[in-house]
């Protein structure tokens, strides 16, 4: 269940609940200014609760009296007009969210007046952002309960309405955000499916039936195209499971009339293990629920690839994904084994639990030589080394080339999703090779685990082709709730990747 956002110039007069927007500077206006803009009432609340200030993300519920025609009105804090910008506008939103879930109204009103623009964000930007954040917060995936309403909490929210004298500027300014979170709201669904729904041959279909009718070409490689084309790569992650692997192709082709190098798509590749159990090298039991997240590499560029349809993006795009499910069984590959791989390249397997970079190995060979795109991202929930190295607010990435990785950390910076580069060296890339193969999936030392994750993924990338590396392990998955991002599948990448494309390549 989502909310659903409007926009209209005036308050209606059924609005019960209200939501208040105010800096810092607002509160430190003279009282006949604040008067103005705000309820005599909400002027005696403020004077009554001297310790809210208003700083971003500071919320004070009101009840107000009965004459005011209102039963609750939330102030939302935005902070001081210095540190103010769109992603705090959101943060700030997402705070309020709970409390707005929680205060047994349905509908609830947002007003922001022609004059409130803070600092250069103009008011109906900052309309814009704050239902965004509303609406990226409230994000419920609930489609397993049997019971939807529990009654005694008196009704769910569900719809929000915006009041802005320029409505139209406002609603078309939220359109554009509303666009990448639906593509969001797609790749948290995934990761938050279970995975006795979700495995290799359901999600395909998932894949095609939701993407065509936006316009996305879908073809699905099953596990005999994959046997001809002698991906024995991916082939080997998914033989322990009754689930067969698929291998997804997604193709946007939204450029109108462009030439030369700008008319080669650009590939995004995720890895989908709808469940990792670790294979023979099998993982401890504790938390083992968890790797039903294993593809959130895959639901990124999913999410990604519905954005770029609905919002009729100007770029030619190519997304694929390699979907297996690792099980131990006595079909199972095995610690020892050597495979060969769709580049032809071999490999010996020493731990099947570091099956995604075999699955984005088959992958990444195949984009390149089917599209020759401009430049490969790929996502992957790849290590554990990757969390203990940055945790869960840094998504580690690694570029093979500087204007790349700029033109990433500026749409990190603009996306508010966080990316800090890790390096890429040729002794990581010796580091794997074989001494019976051409490389091995595990490091020689336990140490630098994402790096040599990264490494290996390299000896897949053609010499020469733009590449950059994330390593989504901590950030595809929230254990507890972020201000605009409630806890488990988070949707990490979406936003990021659709801003470098759209900054940069349209
Ligand atoms: N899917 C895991 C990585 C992972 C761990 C993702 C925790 C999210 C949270 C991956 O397939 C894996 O098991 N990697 C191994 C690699 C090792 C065997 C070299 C790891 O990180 O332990
Ligand atoms: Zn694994
Ligand atoms: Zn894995």
């Amino acid at each position: 269940m989502s909310i659903t956002v409007s926009f209209s110039k005036t308050l209606s007069t059924k609005a019960k609940a209200l939501v208040l927007p105010l800096t810092v500077e607002t509160l430190e206006k003279s009282i006949t200014e604040i008067e103005r803009a705000l309820s005599l009432f909400v002027v005696y609340a403020l004077a009554q609760n001297p310790s809210f200030k208003a700083e971003n993300g500071d919320i004070l519920t009101l009840t107000p009296p009965e004459n005011t025609g209102f039963a609750k009105i939330f102030l939302l804090g935005l902070g001081k007009t210095k540190d103010f910008n769109v992603l705090k506008a959101e943060k700030a939103a997402g705070k309020l969210t709970p409390f707005l879930t929680k205060s047994g109204h349905k509908s609830i009103t947002l007003m922001v007046s022609a004059e409130q623009n803070i600092g250069d964000v103009k008011s109906h930007i900052l309309a814009a952002h704050l239902a965004n954040g509303i609406r990226l917060r409230a994000y419920n995936f609930d489609r397993y309960k049997s019971k939807k309403d529990d009654k005694d909490k008196g009704p769910k929210f569900e719809k929000l309405s915006i009041i802005h004298p320029h409505d139209a500027n406002a609603k078309a300014a939220y359109e554009i955000l509303a666009n990448v979170t639906d593509g969001v709201f797609m790749a948290r669904d995934l990761v938050n499916m279970p995975p006795n729904d979700l495995y290799p041959d359901s999600y395909a279909k998932l894949i095609r039936d939701q993407l065509k009718p936006l316009g996305i070409d879908v073809e699905i490689l099953d596990e005999k195209k994959m046997q001809k084309l002698k991906m024995g790569a991916i082939l080997a992650v998914g033989k322990g499971s009754e689930h067969q692997p698929r291998m997804v192709i997604m193709r946007w082709n939204g450029a109108k009339g462009k030439k030369s190098s700008a008319a080669k798509p650009l590939g995004f590749v995720g890895k989908g293990v709808t469940f990792d159990t670790g294979g023979i090298s099998i993982k401890p039991g504790a938390g083992m629920d968890e790797m039903k997240m294993d593809m959130g590499g895959s639901a990124c560029v999913v999410g990604l690839m519905k954005t770029l349809a609905i919002r009729k993006a100007n770029i030619d795009v190519v997304g694929v994904v390699g979907l297996a499910e690792n099980m131990p069984s006595a079909g199972a590959y095995r610690p020892g084994d050597i495979l060969t791989s769709y580049s032809g390249k071999t490999i010996e397997v020493l731990n099947t639990d570091a099956e995604g970079r075999l699955v984005l190995a088959d992958c990444l060979t195949y984009i390149q030589e089917k599209f020759d795109p401009r430049f490969i991202v790929d996502l992957a929930t790849l290590t554990g080394a990757m969390m203990v190295a940055l945790g869960h607010e840094y998504c580690g990435t690694f570029a093979n080339d500087d204007k790349l990785w700029v033109q990433m950390e500026a749409a990190s910076k603009a996306s508010g999703e966080k990316l800090w580069r890790m390096p890429l060296d040729e002794v990581w890339t010796k580091e794997v090779e074989s001494e019976v193969a051409d490389i091995q999936n595990l490091g020689k030392s336990r140490y630098g685990g994402a790096c040599t994750a990264a490494a290996f993924l390299g000896h897949f990338i053609d010499k020469d082709r733009l590449w950059a590396h994330m390593d989504i392990a901590g950030t595809a998955w929230r254990k507890s709730d972020q201000p605009t991002v409630p806890k488990f599948g988070s949707g990490f990448g979406v936003s990021v990747l659709n801003e470098l494309i759209s900054k940069n390549y349209e």
